[in-house]
């Protein structure tokens, strides 16, 4: 995930298209995704996240490169009242979101498929309540920096549009990244970090279920972060 100016350069946030789909997965793509997709703001428009719902929500979440799309669609299931827009641009996880929305009957989960830096900043101000970017792309090469997602643009870009008080949820098993997200958060006069403790980030909160990356990390013997911030009042 990149954090510079947006732009369809596929160099920011990775792949589109991995293995061939299955079928029930292509006719989700096909079917379901049109009912639920978010079109790419026109540059410059503001888009009211709440009216991407049939039904009134109490506020929106946004998760940021949701992946296999587990945790988004848990966490649909753990907050009806609450809607959910995910950011993914690659097709193959964008249709394993669609099969859990599709098994588990969601309503209330709407799927930008594409970067997500143009709906950020077509969000009005303070429209959105929790923010979750978990397991975002490390790009370790000093000279790719800039792509992380977590840095001082998406910041800035976050800062704008979450609520005062909402939180923002990032989690990593690489320590470049670790100490690049920290060190940009923790200096961003809009955050604020919710650690309780030494070890409080070591636990993943009982309120966060598990993603893909985080079981590949344990599996291959890393140990993630789970990083808890607070948009200042
Ligand atoms: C390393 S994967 C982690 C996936 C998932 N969050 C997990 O923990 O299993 C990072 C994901 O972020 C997505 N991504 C990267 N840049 C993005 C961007 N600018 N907007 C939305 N998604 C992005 C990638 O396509 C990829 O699926």
């Amino acid at each position: 995930m990149s954090e510079s100016q947006p732009d369809r350069d596929e160099r920011y946030h990775g792949r589109r298209r991995g293995r061939p789909l299955r079928k029930l997965r292509t006719a989700l793509l096909e079917t379901l995704l049109p009912r639920l997709a978010v079109d790419r703001p026109a540059p410059g428009s503001r888009l009211d996240p709440a009216s991407l719902f049939p039904h009134p929500v109490a506020e929106v979440w946004l998760e940021i490169g949701f992946g296999g799309g587990e945790h988004l669609a848990a966490q649909a299931a753990a907050h009806p009242a609450i809607g959910f827009v995910g950011c993914e641009p690659f097709l193959n996880g964008i249709a394993g979101l669609l099969t859990h929305i599709d098994s588990r009957n969601l309503a209330n989960v709407r799927i930008y498929p594409d970067d997500a830096r143009p709906l950020l900043d077509a969000l009005p101000d303070a429209s959105i309540g929790r923010c979750f970017v978990l397991f975002g792309d490390p790009w370790p090469k000093q000279r790719h920096r800039e792509r992380r997602f977590v840095g001082p643009a998406n910041l800035d870009r976050l800062a704008r549009i979450l609520k005062p008080g909402a939180e923002l949820r990032l989690a990593s098993d690489d320590p470049v990244l670790i100490a690049w997200m920290i060190d940009h958060a923790w200096h961003h006069p809009a955050f604020e970090w919710l650690a309780e403790g030494p070890q409080d980030w070591r636990t993943r909160p009982a309120d966060w279920p598990p993603t893909r990356y985080e079981q590949k990390a344990i599996t291959a013997g890393r140990r993630p972060v789970f990083l808890r911030f607070r948009r200042r009042f």
